[in-house]
């Protein structure tokens, strides 16, 4: 913990121009560490994370054993690319997929989540030979921008030739919107649930009429499931668990507990249409990024956390449907450990209160929505936390 004079020493260098670009909005407070489901902020006050970093803690803040996972990695082999091959990436790629069980059987290793979609789309442009893509209203997916368009190496972008076309718009679970994809269309990525979106879901039915779709015309189904993935929606990943198996699913966020990553994993198939170069990353898959995710896999697994994530979901629920809050809440959306809450009012005000009172919620696109993103780890008492101060927050607002 710091001592009060390195917070206020801290307080007054951030309060001087920063030299970071300033274009986010931040909390309220700087934070200066963090331990399981909290965050200290530099004034030594604790805060209730359920917000994960934006669902980048997925076993909690600093865990132990992704922490000795990287040091004793570390201590070995820090980086080698990929044109070494190196035992923990092989160990770590099948820790993976053992987990998924979902059919999907060869990964490929990056660093982010816009970077697995941007892979991803490109292999579907490669093997369907075509250049539209279809995505969802509401959807996010990252902020790259086929960046590979923009490198002057013919051989490693000429199959992406002609250009990727404008976005084909599908609304979600609309069925009339299936007949957009035709044979021009090479694949149809989307969140499962969308996220920061408005934590809208897909329905069961919908998705197998979309798996049905994509098969018609041709076109790759991606999932990407960079917040969905690893048992936060009580499941190891929607995809191939919800009845439907896309051809690849994208990861990153909390994949290696905290530590950066991106994954695309895929069918057999698919891998076995790429070959050597036309999908490549400095980073993917270092050493350090699989010590790591190895080593929050495997808490995964063994605390079965996906289990923890269905019964926080049915216990938000329930806490929330209580009549002494029904009242102020419209709905509880979503699955698992990914959450939102809808207000009556604006959420804004709302959660800057809970802020006030140590407990850290998420924005969302829908202005009414507290977005709960915790760590899987996350535990009924701190819903309790969670349920009691809106409570009396919404109480206030009342009048
Ligand atoms: C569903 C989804 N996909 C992709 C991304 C992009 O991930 P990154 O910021 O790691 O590029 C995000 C980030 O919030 C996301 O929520």
């Amino acid at each position: 913990m710091p001592t009060d004079n390195a917070a206020v020493k801290l307080s007054a260098e951030l309060s001087e121009e920063s030299p970071l670009c300033e274009i986010y909005s931040q909390y309220p407070f700087e934070i200066a560490r963090g331990e399981g489901v909290y965050v200290y902020d530099t004034n030594g006050k604790r805060y209730i994370d359920l917000y994960g970093g934006h669902a980048v803690s997925s076993i909690g803040h600093c865990p132990k054993t992704v922490l000795e996972a990287i040091q004793k990695q570390g201590s070995e082999l820090m980086f080698y690319s990929n044109l070494a091959r190196v035992p923990i990436r092989v160990r770590a790629a099948q820790k993976l997929i053992d987990y998924a069980a979902n059919g999907l059987t060869k990964a490929f290793f990056c660093n982010s989540g816009g970077e697995a979609n941007e892979n991803a789309i490109k292999i579907a442009i490669k093997i369907t030979g075509r250049a539209k893509v279809a995505s969802f209203s509401g959807s996010f997916h990252g902020r790259t921008l086929l960046a590979i368009t923009a490198t002057d190496h013919p051989d490693w972008h000429e199959y992406l030739q002609p250009r990727v076309d404008p976005i084909v718009q599908l609304a979600p679970n609309e069925e009339a919107d299936l007949a957009k994809i035709d044979a021009s269309v090479a694949c149809v990525i989307l969140e499962p649930i969308q996220s920061i979106g408005g934590v809208t879901e897909f329905r069961a039915d919908y998705l197998k009429k979309l798996r049905a779709a994509c098969d018609n015309a041709g076109a790759m189904l991606i999932f990407d499931e960079v917040q969905t993935g690893i048992g936060r929606t009580g499941v190891p990943f929607v995809s191939g668990h919800c009845g439907v198996t896309p051809e690849m699913m994208t990861l990153a966020k909390g994949l290696a507990g905290g530590f950066p990553i991106g994954a695309v994993v895929m069918s057999k198939e698919v891998a076995a249409a790429l070959q050597t170069g036309d999908i490549a990353a400095t980073f993917g898959g270092g050493p350090l990024a699989m010590a790591a995710m190895e080593a929050t896999l495997d808490h995964i697994a063994r605390n079965n956390l996906a289990r923890n994530a269905r019964d926080i979901e049915s216990y938000v629920r329930q806490r929330f449907s209580e009549p002494s809050i029904k009242e102020h809440i419209t709905e509880v959306r979503g699955r698992g450990c990914l959450l939102g809450l809808v207000l009556n009012v604006p959420s804004k005000p709302i959660q800057q209160e809970l802020f006030k009172r140590g407990i850290i919620t998420g924005p969302n696109a829908n202005q009414k929505l507290v977005h709960l993103l915790p760590p899987l780890t996350v535990e009924r008492g701190h819903i309790d936390q969670l349920h009691d101060a809106l409570r009396m927050i919404l109480e206030v607002e009342r009048v």
